[in-house]
């Protein structure tokens, strides 16, 4: 039986809606904030919640897909090649629940292990990042009218005479919630590295944020906004959606690692790159920062 994509789109974009009203409703607070692996990697009621009435209203709808959710997943819970929803019911709970807008839910569909519809609402902003693969992926907010991604020209990342690239960047990279042993310290030697001043043998890029959500941080790069994002660490509800949405932006994903131009979905090690001729040379100029391997 064939799927079909914009029908389930749509239907994901509704569910978004409803779990944005769940998410700006509730009244989170550090104090009543779970943990689960360890006291940086937090989990709300409402996370529970929102995956609760995410799945069963999927469920209800598609019956003989497959279902993944952060908040249900268990250890050794393996992706397959069948159509499967993929999904975050809040993708940056530590913004979440310090009240910091940038948060969103995060629905991602993938067949054959390729991510083929992204849906991504932040319900702070109002943002909603949506893409099908072959289709294009656009940005709805108050300030966007459904515009198509990237919002300006993908410009080159050199200019005639070779200079730019990576010390152009604006770079995302995240800390994630394990602070020690090798991918932490490589997560630090590394932004020292892109930091760091060229005489000090560094890229001296033009800055690295770190805001909280994987999902939003690859529309971020999809949107323009951001040159590159790199992260070891985070799981396939994090990036299936963004996926979809960087792809159709003309960006690609490959791996954190150097050497590595194939990321999986379920890889756990990602790095977020927009279009733009040259981004070849970036990924390579970057690699040759990452000190170290991610495990
Ligand atoms: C986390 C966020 C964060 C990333 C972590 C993720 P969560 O997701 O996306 O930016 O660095 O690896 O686990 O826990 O807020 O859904």
């Amino acid at each position: 039986s064939s799927v079909n994509l914009q029908e389930i789109h749509d239907f994901l974009v509704s569910i978004a809606h409803a779990a944005g009203q769940t998410i700006t409703s509730a009244r989170p607070t550090t104090s009543r904030t779970g943990s689960k692996k360890n006291a940086a990697d937090l989990v709300t009621e409402t996370d529970r919640a929102v995956e609760k009435m995410v799945s069963e209203r999927i469920r209800e709808r598609y019956p003989d897909y497959q279902f993944m959710g952060e908040e249900t997943y268990k250890p050794g819970d393996t992706l397959t090649p069948a159509p499967t929803f993929i999904v975050d019911p809040i993708d940056g709970t530590t913004n979440f629940v310090h009240t910091y807008p940038y948060a969103c839910i995060s629905l991602g569909f993938a067949i054959n292990l390729t991510p083929v519809i992204g849906v991504i609402y932040n319900p702070f902003t109002n943002q909603l990042f949506t893409g099908i693969k072959d289709q294009g992926s656009y940005l709805t907010s108050p300030l966007h009218n459904r515009e198509k991604l990237p919002l300006k020209p993908l410009e080159p990342f050199y200019d005639d005479s070779g200079n730019g690239g990576l010390g152009n960047c604006l770079i995302i990279g995240e800390w994630g919630s394990d602070r020690s042993g090798n991918d932490y310290d490589v997560k630090v030697k590394t932004f020292r590295k892109l930091c760091a001043d060229k005489k000090d043998g560094g890229a001296m890029v033009h800055s690295i944020r770190s805001l909280g959500s994987a999902a939003l941080n690859i529309c971020s790069v999809a949107a323009g906004w951001a040159d590159v994002y790199w992260e070891g660490g985070c799981w396939a509800w994090d990036v299936c959606a963004g996926w979809v949405v960087l792809k159709e932006a003309g960006g690609e994903i490959v791996d954190a690692n150097p050497g590595r131009w194939k990321a999986k979905v379920d890889g756990r090690r990602y790095m977020a790159v927009r279009g733009g001729e040259g981004w070849e040379a970036v990924v390579k100029e970057f690699w040759g920062c990452v000190e170290g391997e991610l495990e």
